[in-house]
């Protein structure tokens, strides 16, 4: 079998538990001419670089984003189409045809393959926590709807999709759990099931709790606190997922160093999710990742809606390479690097421009730095 050149079947088996042979049989390479600097190449001894896919990429029908995918990256997560209000609209209804073709896609790229996301306060129908009376559904009921969700999904692409955000977002900022409707309908326990359930539907694959702002001091002593209370109690949680949804200033290096040397200090699989850098004046007074506080930093700027300034491309292209110096510092708990988004014009905060390649899909001197970065 003819390999890849840029990829690397040691990582592949490391984060995937999987004896290096048996991946070898499991992936079929073909060799591609060489070329410009790619971030799947260069970072190939240190960990995958993955990206959130869209509808348009995932069918192959964006011509700016999927040569892009194709050349710089060796795992996807689905930015929308395995959400719950996606793939699951009605009681008895689920919608598989474009998650089918997002797995399709990452296995004909031969890419490692996310799921995201099963248990999330948003983007979840109204239907899921309310009876045909428009009442709130008790416990059982719930909890029994959340096990067929999660016995239904995960189960289809049981040993093709390899990881899976199992609870997305349940602390606040100061570490408690959120009062979502899943929190309180079922109670706290919540956490523990939905990881037991997806267990039990796919022994094999990597279960993530995702969230983001974890390099904030309290919630991420809220985080550690409820994934050591998992452990204790044998819940099969194997992963953090620490979004990245970053601003020019926060969270600092020391901040993203000292998250991720507490997660990996429980043992865990650390990656980074969701990265992404606003450069909008509105959106450095927050890095909270909710939708409805990043619309109202969104609308506070105008001047970078076509693009950055000279200054503000090369600030985002140091925050960048200091980013990527701390997770290569943290290469040996460090799994995985996920962009949100493949260029700016895809992102969901798309004036702050935050990616590495602009909105004509053209490379950023951020993309060159984050490339020089590995060869430090
Ligand atoms: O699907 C409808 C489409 O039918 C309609 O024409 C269009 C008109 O606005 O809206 C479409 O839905 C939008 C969807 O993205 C797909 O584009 C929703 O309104 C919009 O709210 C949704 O936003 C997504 C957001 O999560 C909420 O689910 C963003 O694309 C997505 O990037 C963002 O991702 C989240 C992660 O899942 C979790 N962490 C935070 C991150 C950023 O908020």
């Amino acid at each position: 079998m003819k390999r890849h050149p840029i990829f690397n079947p040691a990582i592949f088996a490391m984060l995937l538990g999987l004896p290096i042979a048996g991946l070898l049989t499991m992936i079929s390479c073909t060799t591609v001419p060489k070329g410009p600097p790619t971030l799947k190449g260069v970072y190939k001894k240190d960990f995958l670089i993955g990206v959130a896919v869209n509808q348009n990429q995932f069918s192959g029908e964006d011509a700016r984003g999927n040569p892009i995918i194709k050349a710089n990256f060796n795992s996807i997560s689905p930015e929308n189409v395995l959400k719950w209000q996606s793939v699951h609209p009605r009681p008895d209804a689920y919608a598989f045809e474009g998650p089918d073709q997002y797995v399709k896609f990452g296995e004909a790229n031969h890419m490692l393959i996310v799921g995201h996301t099963l248990v999330w306060h948003s983007q979840t129908p109204p239907w899921v926590f309310h009876d045909t009376n428009g009442q709130p559904v008790d416990r059982e009921t719930l909890l029994r709807r959340m096990h067929d969700h999660i016995q239904t999904v995960v189960g289809r692409y049981k040993g093709r999709i390899k990881i899976w955000d199992v609870v997305n977002e349940a602390l606040n900022s100061n570490g408690t759990l959120r009062q979502s409707p899943w929190m309180k309908i079922i109670g706290e326990d919540y956490i523990a099931k939905a990881f037991q359930y997806a267990h039990e539907a796919d022994p094999e694959a990597v279960l993530r709790y995702n969230d983001y702002a974890l390099e904030s001091e309290p919630k991420r002593k809220g985080a550690i606190a409820l994934l050591k209370k998992l452990q204790a109690q044998g819940v099969p949680v194997t992963a953090i997922g620490l979004q990245g949804h970053c601003n020019l200033i926060s969270p600092t290096v020391e901040q993203e160093d000292a998250a991720i040397a507490a997660f990996a200090g429980l043992k865990l699989q650390v990656m980074v999710t969701e990265l992404d850098i606003d450069c909008s004046r509105g959106g450095q007074r927050t890095i909270s990742a909710d939708v409805a506080d990043n619309a109202q930093a969104q609308a506070a700027e105008s001047s970078s809606a076509d693009g950055l300034s000279d200054d503000l491309q090369q600030q985002l292209a140091r925050r960048y390479s200091d980013l990527f110096g701390v997770f290569l510092k943290h290469k040996d708990v460090v799994k995985l690097v996920t962009f949100w988004g493949v260029t700016d014009a895809d992102s969901w905060r798309a004036r702050g421009n935050p990616l590495l390649f602009d909105k004509k899909g053209q490379p950023k001197p951020a993309f060159d730095a984050v490339i020089k970065e590995a060869g430090q």
